[in-house]
């Protein structure tokens, strides 16, 4: 009887260990990206978690003329933020540097603040300056209280080809392990 419950013991494991093994594997499969920018530091935190969930690799969007503190000043009418985001809203800020290996990725999260009620246009800029087609495109954001508002279609205008493309989710909303669960479901 000890026997036959140690064996049931043991076969319930084997199952549960082959279960998860196959959902790594067809993580494994993946090659997975997690690109983001982050102003303060916020969103960078998550972007890591979110690749140390998925193995990723991890790219930091870079503005080419970095943002200082009065650039991003949002209570000054004529700040660099203000005119990017509401005078010229089609602006595309550069970005330093892209991904050399792009074509390499299937999946790719997007990562940023909501500056505006939507995402900052430099991931406009990220989009446009590589060739994404084909790809999964899962954008993620942080803020301080704003949903994803317009942020699907603001970015959207930069896709004219076809991707997988998943809804904005807010993700400082999550304790670590609601985070790693949406990574796992997303990768699924
Ligand atoms: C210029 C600017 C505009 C912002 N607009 C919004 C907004 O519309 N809604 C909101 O909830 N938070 C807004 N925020 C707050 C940021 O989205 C939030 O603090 C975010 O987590 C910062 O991420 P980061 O540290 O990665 O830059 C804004 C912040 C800045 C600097």
């Amino acid at each position: 009887m000890t026997l036959l419950a140690a064996s049931l013991m043991l076969a319930g494991c084997k199952g549960n260990a082959t279960t998860s093994k196959n959902q790594e594997d067809k993580k494994m499969q993946k090659k997975v990206l997690v690109a983001y920018f982050s102003y303060s530091g916020t969103t960078k935190g998550y972007a890591e978690k979110i690749a140390q969930y998925a193995g990723a690799d991890l790219f930091e969007i870079e503005a080419a003329q970095p943002y200082t503190a009065a650039d991003v000043d949002w209570q000054d009418d004529h700040s660099r933020v203000n005119r990017e985001m509401k005078t010229e809203p089609d602006s595309r800020p550069a970005i330093a540097k892209k991904v050399d290996n792009i074509k390499d990725y299937d999946v790719v999260f997007v990562g940023f603040p909501i500056w505006w009620y939507i995402a900052p246009n430099i991931i406009n800029t990220f989009l446009e300056s590589h060739d994404l087609q084909g790809k999964t495109l899962i954008p993620f954001f942080t803020s301080h209280s704003s949903g994803p508002g317009e942020t699907d279609k603001h970015l959207h205008k930069s896709i004219n080809y076809d991707v997988t493309w998943k809804p904005a989710v807010r993700v400082n909303r999550w304790n670590d392990k609601e985070l790693k669960a949406w990574v796992d479901e997303s990768l699924r």
